[in-house]
């Protein structure tokens, strides 16, 4: 059976600290799903479509990942699609206590379900969804933020 991961987010915009985490999630499953959450209670800067999108052009020679969107309950996404484990991004302290709650939360859900951390490499650390949206909206570059395959000016204003 294969070993497959989902690796969830709002990923508004995609970032080269989520593509790192991605690159390394690979040689550790046979097949990556990044999902995508559609959350319309946030008020996101990039539409659903489009960070559908931008994500599937930086995988697109990638075989093993797919990109699929979701709503409602991650666990309940990862059950539909046989994946017995979710993976997350840990950059610093202040992330960890957010995210161990969501892990031992989706793991009281689902038991039969872990969450595995992969602390993000140390040139990416900074590098932040928020932060990145906020250089976007006062007009900077954040291309040295997103991967190469990502050119934001494409998505903006559409
Ligand atoms: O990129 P984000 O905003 O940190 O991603 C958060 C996300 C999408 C992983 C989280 O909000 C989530 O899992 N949402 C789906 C609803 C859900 O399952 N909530 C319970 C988690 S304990």
């Amino acid at each position: 059976m294969d070993k497959i991961a989902v690796f969830p987010g709002s990923f508004d915009p995609f970032t080269i600290g989520h593509e790192s985490i991605v690159m390394r999630a690979l040689p550790l499953f046979d097949r990556v799903i990044i999902a995508v959450g559609e959350n319309a209670e946030k008020k996101n800067l990039f539409s659903i479509e489009m960070r559908l999108k931008m994500i599937s052009k930086v995988f697109e020679k990638e075989s093993r990942v797919e990109v699929e969107r979701f709503s409602g309950l991650t666990v309940e996404f990862c059950r539909s699609h046989n994946a017995r484990y979710i993976v997350r991004g840990l950059r610093t302290a202040a992330d960890f206590e957010y995210e161990r709650a969501m892990g031992h939360m989706n793991w009281k859900m689902a038991p039969e379900i872990d969450t595995v951390f992969l602390l993000t490499s140390t040139e990416h650390t900074p590098v932040n969804s928020t932060i990145v949206r906020d250089i976007i909206k006062h007009g900077g570059d954040v291309s040295m933020f997103v991967p190469a395959s990502i050119r934001i000016s494409d998505y903006l204003g559409k």
